[in-house]
């Protein structure tokens, strides 16, 4: 039977840390599924439509091959809820530093405790990208400066329309 790992996360937007976790998931996994949180309470700088169209702009660019195992969904609800109904055993998170550490078991414990047929699994980023944070590429564009070193093109491109100055 395929292994499905689900990665979630805001992805608001998807930075080059979250494409290195991803490329790490399809290690682990047959299909990876994304999942973009959908929190009703907070107001994100991209809309769920607009990261899903990124989303998928960003796994096009992937080799054919690596293309046809990802995809992309939302979920409003419980996470272990999207990952049962995506049929994943295996939740990907990255962590990029000891200040994710805390954060990332309480919630593998408490989805742990809700679905303990799935499992977290922790990856970390490149030591390229582990710095990079969605919030501080956020605040760059809002700046109105260049987060293009951070980001995968498709990302890049919705960030010009919103005031980033890509290439300088
Ligand atoms: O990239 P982020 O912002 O760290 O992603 C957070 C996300 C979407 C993975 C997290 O907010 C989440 O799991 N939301 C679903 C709600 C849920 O299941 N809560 C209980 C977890 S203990």
């Amino acid at each position: 039977m395929a292994k499905v790992a689900l990665f979630p996360g805001s992805f608001d937007p998807m930075t080059n840390g979250h494409v290195d976790v991803l490329r790490a998931a399809l290690e682990i996994a047959d299909r990876v599924v994304i999942a973009i949180g959908v929190h009703p309470q907070k107001s994100p700088f991209f809309t769920v439509e607009e990261r899903t169209a990124m989303l998928e702009d960003i796994v096009a660019t992937l080799d054919p091959a690596i293309r046809k195992r990802v995809s992309v969904m939302s979920f409003g609800g419980l996470l272990t809820d999207a990952a049962r109904s995506s049929g994943a055993t295996v939740i990907v998170r990255g962590i990029r530093d000891s200040s994710d550490v805390d954060s990332e078991l309480r919630m593998a414990a408490m989805n742990a405790v809700t679905a303990p047929e799935i499992h977290t699994v922790f990856v970390a980023a490149s030591p390229m990208n582990r710095h990079i944070s969605a919030t501080l590429v956020r605040q760059i564009t809002d700046m109105k400066g260049d987060p293009s070193a951070f980001v995968p093109a498709p990302v890049a491109a919705r960030l010009a329309r919103r005031g980033a100055r890509i290439g300088g």
